[in-house]
């Protein structure tokens, strides 16, 4: 299959400069701009697109691509500061700008061959830069420029190399896509085959392969990964799949039996189902740092399976939900990308667990996994559901879990999703639960003052979970929320709402 890579220089935008060359069905894959012309002559891409970053080329410790990457023959398209180092390696000069630019720019097309092919004369496009071109180097043309960049787009056409300032990856540019269709399709040569039909038949093709009469073992959990994962391998290799539920006391109300009903009654799959409440709630007694959190459940979960695969095994592989975003959000892209938080399902697992990792789901964006999922009969009641994290409630009982936290944050999440499904909003947001603290406040019931627990009502929009925006929901949603947790749920006086959007917060609090 055709692959154009994209080095990461550490733009905010250089992942969804990857989502845009799929979405014109080119697979397209992140790597860190360090990788070296070996590992990308192996990989043998169409083509390479350099993003953009914070950083000034002219600064020596800049980020800088493996020099010969220039020589491999394969077209090169900079974004940004990727256009930048296009322009220094080649001889231009860079400076800092004296009118920089940030924001929507008129971009005036000097030249409609390849690059602009079929696209208007002048188009607006999204600027956010303080160093500019002052020369452009030799051998490269002016191929379209604004009223502060005289050249905006640079290109040397022979050796298929070209340099914008600006960002078509980002919706504000008009004909984004066709720009990066044009470099990744008409000058790349790749050709359009990405698509989930394919990407299922090659997926099943390759675990069958793989695993050929090894026996593999599948934590389900409900949400729409492991979920999917499970319909695939259960595609894949029929009885060798054994799919087990975790019950780690940290889930949504009555999570255990849904789920288990809706795998054996819906997709045909058999799932032994462990309670290991007690063995979590223990584990994570006197814990309130997040991170410990994530590594006792990490490390809690590969106990349960190594019981299981000593009961029902042997096993050879652990085939798990891992998404992209969770592979680049956990550093293991090692670009510039600092860590935000260990998600646990990405290398969580101790050494000594012996299992192969299957994860065939570690390239694809969530959209991408819903179309998969479809494709595959996943039921709507998995399909529509909201991501739920790995560690459950324990991201969202903030400080300890305890038993009283745990009860007030499942309750009040049961409420929050059943106004939101009254309301017609559910489906509309990304995800929606109540967290709760140690903080108090007062309350009057009836006659009497009562000390009681704050909760926090988190509803957030977003696309991929990469960034997100709190929801501005109805008041009288937000009102029936809050009247229905201070009623419903004892121990709690006060109900807020997090308005703070991704970045700089998380979507969990921990
Ligand atoms: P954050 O809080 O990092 O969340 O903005 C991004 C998305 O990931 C989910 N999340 C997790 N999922 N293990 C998971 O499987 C984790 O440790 C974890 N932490 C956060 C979160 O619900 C959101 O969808």
């Amino acid at each position: 299959m055709d692959k154009i890579i994209v080095l990461d220089f550490g733009s905010q935008y250089s992942h969804l400069i990857c989502r845009r060359i799929r979405e014109g069905n080119v697979y397209c894959e992140l790597l860190p701009y360090n990788t070296t012309s070996r590992i990308i002559k192996e990989i043998d891409p169409k083509g390479i697109i350099f993003s953009g970053g914070p950083a000034s080329v002219y600064l020596k410790d800049s980020p800088k691509p493996d020099l010969d990457i220039f020589k491999l023959g394969y077209p090169i398209l900079g974004i940004c500061y990727g256009h930048q180092l296009i322009v220094d390696f080649f001889g231009g000069r860079i400076k800092r700008a004296t009118n920089r630019e940030y924001g929507r720019a008129d971009l005036i097309i000097d030249d409609k061959s390849n690059l602009f092919s079929r696209i208007e004369n002048t188009i607006k496009c999204w600027m956010s830069h303080g160093d500019a071109a002052e020369k452009i180097p030799k051998g490269f043309k002016i191929l379209a420029h604004t009223n502060n960049s005289f050249s905006a787009a640079i290109g040397n056409q022979k050796r298929k190399f070209y340099g914008i300032q600006f960002h078509p990856e980002v919706i504000h540019t008009d004909k984004g896509i066709e720009i990066l269709k044009n470099f990744s399709q008409t000058i790349s040569g790749a050709k359009p085959s990405w698509n989930m039909e394919s990407f299922l038949e090659i997926t099943i093709e390759n675990i069958r392969n793989e695993v050929r009469n090894d026996k593999v073992l599948c934590a389900v959990s409900g949400g729409i990964d492991s979920t999917t994962v499970a319909a695939l391998l259960h595609r894949a290799i029929d009885n060798n799949l054994q799919c087990v539920f975790v019950n780690h006391g940290l889930l949504r109300h009555d999570e255990e039996k849904l789920v288990t009903q809706l795998l054996k009654n819906r997709l045909g799959i058999e799932v032994v189902y462990v309670d290991a409440e007690k063995q979590f709630f223990q584990r994570l007694k006197g814990v309130s740092d997040p991170e410990k959190k994530r590594k006792i459940i990490g490390e809690e979960f590969a106990n349960v399976f190594v019981d299981i695969a000593k009961r029902n095994g042997p096993f050879q592989w652990l085939a798990q939900g891992t998404l992209y975003p969770d592979v680049i959000e956990s550093g293991f892209s090692k670009g510039p990308a600092a860590i935000i938080k260990t998600h646990h399902n990405v290398g969580g697992l101790p050494k000594w667990f012996n299992l192969k990792v299957l994860e065939p789901l570690s390239s694809l964006y969530k959209d991408e996994v819903r179309k998969v999922a479809k494709l595959l009969h996943v039921p709507d009641e998995f399909l529509n559901r909201h991501p739920y994290p790995g560690p459950g409630l324990a991201v969202r009982v903030i400080g300890e879990v305890t038993s009283i936290k745990l009860r007030i944050a499942k309750s009040a999440s049961k409420i929050v999703e059943e106004e939101l499904n009254a309301a017609g909003l559910y489906d509309k947001v990304w995800q929606a639960y109540a967290a709760v603290g140690d903080d108090r406040a007062v309350g009057v019931l009836g006659d009497e003052r009562v000390y009681g627990k704050i909760v926090i009502i988190r509803v957030i929009d977003s696309v991929d979970a990469m960034t997100a925006d709190w929801t501005r929901l109805p008041y009288d949603v937000i009102e029936k929320i809050s009247d229905r947790i201070t009623n419903e749920v004892e121990g709690v006086t006060w109900v807020t709402y997090a308005v703070s959007s991704k970045p700089p917060a998380t979507i969990e609090p921990q």
